[in-house]
C-alpha cells in the first residue's frame, strides 16, 4: 500500500468513525426520549383506574354528594359506592346499572358476564362489596301493590 491509498483510508476511517458516533447519539436520544424529560418537571402522574380500583373509598367522591346521591353519576350514595364508581363505570354510563334491578344473585351473573364477554377484570375482593351494595340499592323493585284477593266464594249484588 503507498502513502497515497494509506491517507484516503485513514480519510475514510475518520468519516466512519463521526458517522458512527452520531448514529450512536441518535439511537441513544430516540431510545431514552430526547432532552426534553431533563428539562420539563415532572408532571404529576394520573392515576389509572385500575389503581384506583385499589383505593377502597368513596371518601373521593363524598364532595359530590348532595341528598344521598352521587351527582354525577345518579347513584345512591351509601355503602361501598366508591367500589362500584371505580369499578363499574370505565366501560359506560351509570344508567345503565340504575336501570337494571336485580337481586344480588343476577348482578354476580351480569359481572361474570361482562368478565366473559366484555374484558371487565377480576373484581378481587371488591366483587362482595359491589354485588352487596348492588343487590341493596338496585334491587327489583318493589311495586307497593298489595296481593291480589284470594276470592273464595262469589256472590252476585242485587
Ligand atoms: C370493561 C368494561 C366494563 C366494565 C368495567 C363494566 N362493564 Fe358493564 N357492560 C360492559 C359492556 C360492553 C356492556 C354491554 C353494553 C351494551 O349492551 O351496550 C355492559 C353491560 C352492562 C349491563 C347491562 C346488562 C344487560 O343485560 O343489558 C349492566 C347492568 C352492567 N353492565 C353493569 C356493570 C357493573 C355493575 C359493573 C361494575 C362491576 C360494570 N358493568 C362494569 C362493559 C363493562
Amino acid at each position: 500500500m503507498n502513502s497515497g491509498s494509506f491517507k484516503k483510508l485513514e480519510h475514510a476511517l475518520t468519516w466512519l468513525k463521526w458517522w458512527m458516533t452520531g448514529l450512536v447519539a441518535l439511537v441513544l436520544v430516540g431510545a431514552f426520549g430526547g432532552v426534553d424529560h431533563l428539562l420539563e418537571p415532572k408532571k404529576e402522574s394520573v392515576p389509572k383506574v385500575r389503581d384506583m380500583a385499589k383505593t377502597n373509598s368513596g371518601d373521593l367522591f363524598v364532595a359530590d354528594v348532595e341528598n344521598g346521591i352521587h351527582i354525577p353519576s345518579g347513584m345512591i350514595a351509601e355503602g361501598d359506592f366508591g367500589v362500584v364508581l371505580q369499578n363499574c363505570l370505565a366501560c359506560h354510563s351509570s344508567k345503565l346499572i340504575i336501570q337494571n334491578r336485580m337481586n344480588a344473585e343476577s348482578w354476580r351473573k351480569t359481572i361474570r358476564w361482562m368478565q366473559e364477554t366484555q374484558n371487565l377484570w377480576d373484581l378481587g375482593e371488591n366483587e362482595d362489596k359491589i354485588v352487596a351494595y348492588l343487590g341493596k340499592h338496585y334491587a327489583p323493585i318493589k311495586t307497593g301493590r298489595r296481593k291480589p284477593l284470594v276470592v273464595e266464594e262469589w256472590y252476585t249484588i242485587e
